[in-house]
């Protein structure tokens, strides 16, 4: 039984705190110069507005019904076969294997943010050299902010619902916020700001095949932190009688607009300072901070500021990815929250130092299997089978097994006239779109 609960504010900021991370800042930047720009930022939208939004409905409704860890609130809702729908609330580790490179990446930030402070690299060529370095063979550099993030995290997630989770994201979410606005209105100052909209508004749809399509269905789940508990798991603890409509509505919201805000401004910077639209998950490490250097001194300011911004949403995720398989521990086994925190954070921090190491040479290739390091598996796994699994099992649960009339107590009044809409996208729209995602993840189709 839970007794802490959210403010109303406080659940706001503490779920789009969630889905506000490296996907937004990090990830949907590169991946949508990957495949191009505008078109593949429409699909985005499109699988955000018609899947995310109604999963995100289902989500937060199955912990505010639930009220309790995500398996026992599964056990509880379902009307029969318990034992066997209580499955479904092992979504949450999927959380836990995200935080094993999670922990490594905001590391890495926290390593950017001290050395930006003094030092810029000169060219992509010096980034991306420093970058792999770092990555290749910097062992201690990668461990020592990899464990500060594991305190870090642990701490506030010990201090719990209110005085951990609902505070650092009071805080942290606000000045994120406030960061990326003053950054983005100095962007917008910029000759090449037009540009930066028209790759990202321009729909070219020849860029558009099928593999576009999973990685934008793919990263609409992951940036909306759906199908691993995180939502489910806030929403317990959300006070009675609150609109999960307008909730929803507020981390959809939110989530979507930092990501766009996020995306102009780095894109606008790179065509200003650097070499355009960067490719690959270095955009941020590597094009980036060359893109600052050129900026001369406020370069610096404005490179610490990002860090700092970066590593602000991602400590915010963290925090939730991890507070599933917590609660999960105090429920179930009655675990106090100290020692809960504790164990899974010793989880995530020793495999995250496997994963670090997955990475350095001389134990790369013990550590890699079928061409892929132990690293990239873990998030392979989690984005290819655990989180569609995760929003395939929530959708069947709620558009089939939870009685209809349990699902319209709370949410018909809610709706409104959308309800029958939203219910059958949950149960029709939404299971289709994720076997397909895992089929292709998977290699089904190529
Ligand atoms: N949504 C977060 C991001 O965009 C990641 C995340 C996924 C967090 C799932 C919690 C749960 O980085």
């Amino acid at each position: 039984m839970k007794l802490a609960r959210f403010s109303r504010i406080g659940f706001i900021l503490a779920a789009a705190g969630s889905a506000v991370g490296l996907g937004n800042i990090w990830k949907f930047p590169y991946i949508t110069g990957e495949y191009g720009g505008g078109a593949f930022v429409l699909i985005y939208l499109l699988t955000v507005l018609f899947i995310g939004f109604s999963i995100m409905i289902a989500e937060m409704l199955i912990g505010y019904m639930g009220r309790s860890d995500t398996v026992t609130s599964f056990e509880k809702l379902a009307p029969k076969h318990k034992e066997l729908w209580k499955f479904g609330g092992f979504q949450g580790l999927a959380g836990l294997f995200i935080m094993i490179f999670y922990s490594v990446v905001i590391g890495w930030i926290f390593h950017y943010i001290v050395t930006s402070l003094f030092y810029l690299p000169s060219s992509v060529a010096e980034a991306e050299l420093r970058f792999s370095t770092m990555l290749h063979s910097d062992f201690f550099t990668q461990l020592f902010y990899h464990t500060l993030a594991f305190i870090g995290i642990t701490y506030v997630l010990h201090r719990g619902i209110k005085g951990g989770i609902e505070k650092l994201n009071m805080i942290l979410m606000p000045s994120l916020m406030l960061i990326l606005l003053g950054m983005f209105a100095y962007a917008v100052s910029l000759d090449s700001f037009s540009r930066s909209v028209s790759f990202m508004f321009s729909a070219d749809f020849s860029k558009i095949d099928s593999e576009a399509f999973v990685a934008a269905v793919g990263h609409a789940f992951f940036t909306l932190s759906l199908g691993m508990g995180a939502i489910m798991t806030y929403s317990a603890s959300m006070q009675k009688n609150e609109n999960l409509v307008t909730n929803a509505f507020w981390v959809v919201f939110l989530d979507t607009s930092i990501a766009i805000v996020a995306g102009l401004m780095l894109f606008t910077f790179l065509y200003q300072y650097g070499s355009g639209p960067a490719k690959g998950p270095g955009l941020v490490f590597i094009s980036l901070p060359a893109a600052f250097y050129e900026m001369g001194i406020i370069g610096n300011f404005f490179a610490v500021l990002f860090f700092l911004a970066l590593a602000f949403a991602g400590l915010t995720s963290a925090v939730s990815l991890t507070e599933p398989m917590v609660q999960y521990f105090i429920d179930r086994f009655h675990f106090s929250r100290l020692k809960a925190s504790l164990a899974m954070g010793l989880f995530f921090y020793l495999f995250g130092i496997v994963a670090l190491l997955s990475n350095i040479e001389g134990f790369q290739e013990t550590l890699t299997w079928g061409g892929k390091s132990f690293f990239d598996w873990v998030d392979h796994v989690t984005a290819a089978i655990m989180l569609p699994l995760g929003g395939l099992v929530m959708a069947l649960f709620i558009g089939f097994r939870v009685e209809k009339s349990r699902v319209e107590a709370v949410l018909k009044h809610q709706l409104g006239f959308a309800f029958e809409a939203w219910y059958f996208s949950l149960r029709y729209i939404t299971p289709i779109a994720m076997v397909f995602v895992m089929l292709n993840l998977l290699g089904v189709f190529n």
